[in-house]
């Protein structure tokens, strides 16, 4: 399998504060990749560096073949690597069908946006449904739905989910693992995953790493770190 993203000794922070302390991990193409750790383990601060959104202090970032260094946010995106906020950042007072014309904004995106809608309607009904309502009145898994839809108006290779079932009901996170799960499946996209919902992200993915103040403390087969004590002990509350 090809590594469709590569990052290595990743170091990034916030000003002078040092948050990430030299990363590395792979997600293969085709492949669902989850990153577990704590509040305030640097999840967030791995994505947002990942994607161009926080200036990386040192370290490489390789997607799709090519070096992403100093590449911004709104570049990454145009090449396929495509980061989903956490909460979705819709806004709120536009409508679901305007949010998703957002996510088509490079040229190539644009090129093919009627199409893109017309998948993403059929993928998401209820967005189909609810068109022409503003986004700020979505329910919450509904919100994350549109998030997901709207990145996929962009034509990712590679999606960045942060936290994309925090505060839903168990039955909407169900609900989104799945379509994150037939997403990669039906469109051959590959999944960077941050969750703090472990138990269900180690189901859906195939590897995950797990961080622990800024470094990467373990990796391998999510179906070992689900029989992991100490993963199950810190994350799983077992
Ligand atoms: N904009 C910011 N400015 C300064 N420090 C920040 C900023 N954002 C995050 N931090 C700090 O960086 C560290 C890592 O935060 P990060 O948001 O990456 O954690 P996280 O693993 O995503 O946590 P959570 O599970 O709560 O979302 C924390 O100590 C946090 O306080
Ligand atoms: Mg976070």
């Amino acid at each position: 399998m090809s590594d469709v993203l590569k990052v290595d000794d990743l170091r990034s922070g916030y000003g002078q504060l040092p948050v990430l302390d030299g990363v590395s991990l792979t997600v293969g193409q085709g492949e669902i990749v989850s990153v577990l750790g704590a509040n305030g383990a640097g999840k967030t601060t791995l994505l947002l560096t990942i994607s161009g959104h926080l200036p990386a202090f040192g370290g490489d970032v390789h997607f799709d073949g090519k070096s992403f260094d100093r590449v911004p946010a709104h570049e990454a995106a145009a090449r396929g690597l495509v980061m989903v906020p956490e909460g979705g950042r819709l806004f709120p007072f536009m409508t679901v069908l305007e949010n998703l014309e957002l996510g088509a904004y490079h040229p190539a995106a644009r090129a093919r946006m009627a199409q893109s809608l017309d998948e993403v309607l059929s993928l998401f009904p209820i967005l189909a449904e609810r068109r022409g309502q503003l986004a700020g009145r979505l329910s919450g898994g509904e919100r994350q739905m549109c998030a997901v839809a709207r990145a996929m108006m962009s034509l990712p290779k590679l999606l960045m989910l942060d936290e994309p079932s925090l505060g839903l009901a168990p039955i909407m996170v169900d609900k989104v693992f799945d379509m994150v799960r037939s997403l990669v499946a039906q469109k051959g996209l590959s999944v960077l995953l941050v969750e703090q919902n472990v138990g269900n992200a180690l189901h859906l993915s195939q590897r995950a790493y797990v961080l622990e103040h800024g470094h990467i403390v373990k990796s391998g087969p999510s179906a070992d770190l689900l029989n992991d004590p100490d993963v199950q002990r810190s994350y799983m509350g077992l």
